[in-house]
């Protein structure tokens, strides 16, 4: 029976995750350095992923054997101190990789990011190797992490299975400080019918991934043999790509009214590095990925 620890519970993606295990009455231990605002259907304790002590010790003493580690300092927020934000995304990572070998977890998800490709990438529509040169510490974080994927699954029979997540649109919880967190942000001024200032350019186009489909895939990669898997670092996936102009139409084309000015900010530079469409082929063919959720349906369900 999975045991499941989760390292960033109470982010964008930590209470997803907890809901859909809880469906399904699994064990799951959620952990973040912040406590919950409201009660949690499952076991929390407040830990700090950088207290590597302390998680080994809560990986024993609940018997874990699978870990989702959540934790990182995104993309905009990273940027404001990328010293800082190497050090919680790298030593957390090493943490959880130590801890993990050291207790035989059966398997570990980390999410990647499309943070990893850069303007030499082929951006109109990036492949799942092409030349990467990340612009931003969270994306060349991001990339060594990737490659210690490979590294301690050849040296440690590691098993780290990851995806290259697009920006994620999800109505729970708000988005962490990254560079596609303008569309949840014009969601949610819609909604409130609130002015709304976005940080991009109206034709900025980046792909996008319905908060379902993001953890049903995770779950899915999750699932498969490992020989079935001919990738042993991480995944590209997306479901579409949008710009915030047609952002605006969706919204409208809803029945709600906007106000959106333009003003992009830091946020832009990072954006014109990162791809406008991915090919997510080999996530396809390899375990059987394939979207539900499309552009039209993820708005609609987002601004009800
Ligand atoms: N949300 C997206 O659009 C997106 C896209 C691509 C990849 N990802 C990746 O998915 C993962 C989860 O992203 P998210 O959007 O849920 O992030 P988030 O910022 O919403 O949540 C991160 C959580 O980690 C917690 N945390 C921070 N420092 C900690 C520490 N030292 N110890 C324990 N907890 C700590 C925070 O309190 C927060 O609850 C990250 O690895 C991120 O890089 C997210």
């Amino acid at each position: 029976m999975d045991r499941i620890l989760i390292t960033g519970a109470l982010g964008q993606l930590g209470v997803e995750f907890i809901k859909y295990f809880k469906k399904y009455n699994l064990f799951v231990l959620a952990t973040d350095v912040r406590n919950p605002k409201k009660k949690l259907n499952c076991t929390f304790e407040n830990a700090d992923v950088l207290d590597k002590n302390r998680i080994d010790s809560l990986v024993k003493k609940y018997d874990i054997n699978i870990i989702y580690h959540l934790v990182a300092i995104l993309s905009a927020n990273g940027e404001k101190n990328p010293f800082n934000s190497w050090k919680l995304n790298m030593d957390s990572f090493q943490n959880i990789a130590e801890i993990a070998v050291e207790n035989r977890i059966k398997k570990v998800f980390w999410p990647s990011s499309i943070a990893v490709f850069g303007t030499e990438s082929k951006l109109e529509l990036v492949t799942q190797n092409p030349l990467m040169n990340p612009s931003t510490i969270y994306g060349i974080t991001k990339l060594a992490g990737e490659k210690l994927i490979d590294y301690y699954f050849k040296r440690f029979g590691l098993d780290i299975r990851s995806l290259r997540f697009p920006g994620i649109i999800s109505t729970e919880t708000q988005p962490g400080g990254g560079t596609t967190d303008y569309i949840i942000e014009m969601l949610n001024a819609a909604k409130k019918e609130n002015d709304y200032c976005c940080f991009l350019s109206e034709n900025t186009e980046l792909p996008m991934m319905f908060i379902d489909d993001a953890i049903e895939s995770a779950i899915k990669l999750m699932s498969v043999n490992r020989a079935d898997l001919s990738i042993s670092g991480s995944y590209n996936v997306t479901g579409f790509s949008i710009t915030p102009n047609q952002l605006i139409s969706e919204i409208q084309s809803n029945g709600f009214k906007t106000s959106v000015n333009f003003k992009p900010d830091f946020r832009q530079q990072i954006a014109d590095s990162w791809p406008k469409k991915i090919d997510d082929s080999v996530s396809r063919n390899d375990w059987g990925w394939k979207p539900k959720f499309r552009l039209k349906e993820s708005i609609e369900i987002a601004l009800k």
